[in-house]
């Protein structure tokens, strides 16, 4: 049987009109172009921001092995590449869309320069105005610079091999009103970005890889804090065959913002601040993905990024034949664990989300005493079918001490923790937490010393005067007793001035 058959092939401005759509950040655009320049094999990568208005530009342009002519027109050309080919394990690339699609949705000129060892320079250029203006709509792409941009491209001239991605006509970069200092926050904001989402191939995971905007060096941002003796938590590296290739996982708990400076908590909050940043950062081929997400992971319903949670980062590596277990998308910005790591990674991240919790609610001071003892809480949290309660502990020694001492006056003393306990004033203490984006501050966190001191001395003799412990039992005592314990050196000289 004859098959009917209808030629539809998509007119090219409209097709491309569409696909400017995608929804690409700045900086994600500029990532996607540096992945073809590090599959290139290039450790030298430079952008150029020239700030001209609305002609402003931005050129890429890096010493990999480059690309000779009819390699550039196959970059050039929309869906010339298969995405279910198998891809060499260090290619950063999949749907053979990247260069295309994240340059349409920045600029409406696109020109790519390149030359390989001993080879021509050969640049070719996508020219969204003369496409929409052409009256076949077919796909037309113009050989060589526009006139006037000559300039812009000659920098690749002094490179063995490369290539030069320029972008012009960046009407979804610099609009009407756009100044230079916007120009200048958004290169800011570039720089902390790629800083994060190649940190490691900086960090020396390719030998002399180096990134640069405007001539200035980009720092990596490592989100895990790696070697910080602060940190509460650094696993060991878990890892899980599966039948798309390894995954790893390692989990990390940050140290609480006591135990940093004010510019080092400033910076380990990330381009997007400390709450964003939780959650698992999907790497694949050592390049970031997702910068901090649960992944619609959680038990029961998914978990969302909430302050208390805020010190856990969970790091995986996927390599890149995990592409479509994992629903990697053409931007490169989102990830799907799929089924058969789901449970694995719900365990790992449960276990992290609650140590990075106790660290946020209890400003990273121990929970237990010296040995590992329990300490004697002054609060205790009931569980109740109706919610959660807090009371206080009569056994607590600062607490026991007062009611033993009145005697007769017991039930007054007794009414009174009942108030304090019925006027909690929890909504207060949550909306300040929320807020301040922290827990205020307790057990004297910020006191004068002297302070301290004071309520230390008259427990520590009310337990040897009224309760007759030796000075070594009430010493023990004190390292067991909220909030005392967390000042053993301080506990240590009132029992050296006792005994001497
Ligand atoms: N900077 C570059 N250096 C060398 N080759 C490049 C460069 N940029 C793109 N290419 C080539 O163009 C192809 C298409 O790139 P792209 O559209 O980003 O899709 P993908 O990266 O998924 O293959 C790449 O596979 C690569 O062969
Ligand atoms: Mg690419």
């Amino acid at each position: 049987m004859l098959l009917k058959k209808r030629h539809a092939p998509p007119k090219a401005s409209a097709m491309i009109e569409a696909l400017r759509g995608l929804g690409y950040s700045t900086a994600a655009s500029l990532a996607d172009v540096i992945d073809n320049s590090i599959s290139a094999g290039a450790t030298e990568i430079r952008l150029q921001f020239y700030w001209d208005g609305l002609q402003s530009r931005i050129s890429i342009i890096d010493n990999g092995r480059g690309m000779n002519d009819a390699e550039l027109e196959a970059a050039m050309t929309l869906g010339t590449i298969n995405p279910l080919d198998e891809r060499h394990p260090t290619d950063l690339g999949r749907f053979g869309m990247g260069l295309k699609t994240a340059s349409f949705s920045q600029c409406r000129r696109l020109t790519v320069a390149s030359r390989v060892k001993n080879g021509d320079l050969v640049c070719l250029r996508w020219d969204l105005d003369a496409i929409a203006e052409s009256l076949d709509s077919d796909w037309y792409m113009l050989e060589g610079p526009a006139a006037g941009s000559e300039l812009f491209i000659e920098k690749l001239s002094s490179f063995e091999s490369g290539t030069l991605v320029l972008w012009e006509l960046m009407d979804r970069v610099v609009t009407l009103g756009t100044d230079l200092n916007h120009f200048s926050d958004m290169i800011d904001d570039i720089e902390l970005r790629l800083g994060m989402i190649f940190h490691r191939l900086i960090e020396g995971a390719r030998p002399g890889f180096r990134l640069f905007i405007n001539d200035k060096q980009v720092a990596p941002w490592d989100p895990f804090m790696t070697g910080n003796p602060g940190k509460a938590l650094e696993s060991p590296i878990e890892r899980k065959s599966t039948s798309s290739g390894v995954v790893e996982v390692q989990c990390h708990v940050l140290p609480h913002r006591d135990k940093l400076s004010e510019e080092e908590f400033l910076k380990a909050g990330g381009p997007e601040g400390w709450t964003s940043h939780q959650g698992f950062y999907v790497y694949r081929n050592k390049r970031l993905l997702l910068a901090g997400n649960w992944l619609g992971l959680g038990k029961g319903r998914a978990w969302h990024r909430e302050e208390p949670h805020r010190l856990a980062r969970i790091r995986i590596d996927i390599p890149n034949t995990a592409d479509a277990d994992w629903k990697i998308d053409i931007k490169k910005s989102t990830a799907r664990p799929p089924v058969f790591v789901r449970n694995w990674l719900t365990k790992l991240a449960e276990s992290t989300r609650d140590k990075a919790r106790k660290v946020f609610a209890f400003r990273g001071s121990p929970t237990t005493g010296i040995g590992g003892e329990p300490i004697e809480h002054t609060w205790r949290v009931e569980h109740l079918k109706s919610g959660v309660r807090y009371r206080i502990d009569v056994s607590h020694p600062a607490v026991s001490a007062v009611i033993e001492a009145c005697g007769g006056h017991k039930d007054l003393v007794k009414a009174m923790l009942r108030v304090v306990e019925e006027t909690v004033p929890v909504q207060r203490i949550w909306l300040d937490t929320a807020e301040n984006k922290d827990t205020p501050r307790t057990g004297f966190d910020g006191e004068p010393n002297d302070t301290v001191v004071e309520v230390a001395t008259v427990l520590f003799n009310d337990l040897i005067e009224r309760k007759g412990l030796s000075v070594e039992d009430a010493h023990q005592s004190m390292l067991r007793t909220e909030p005392f314990q967390k000042y053993p050196s301080l506990i240590a000289n009132l029992r050296k001035t006792l005994n001497e």
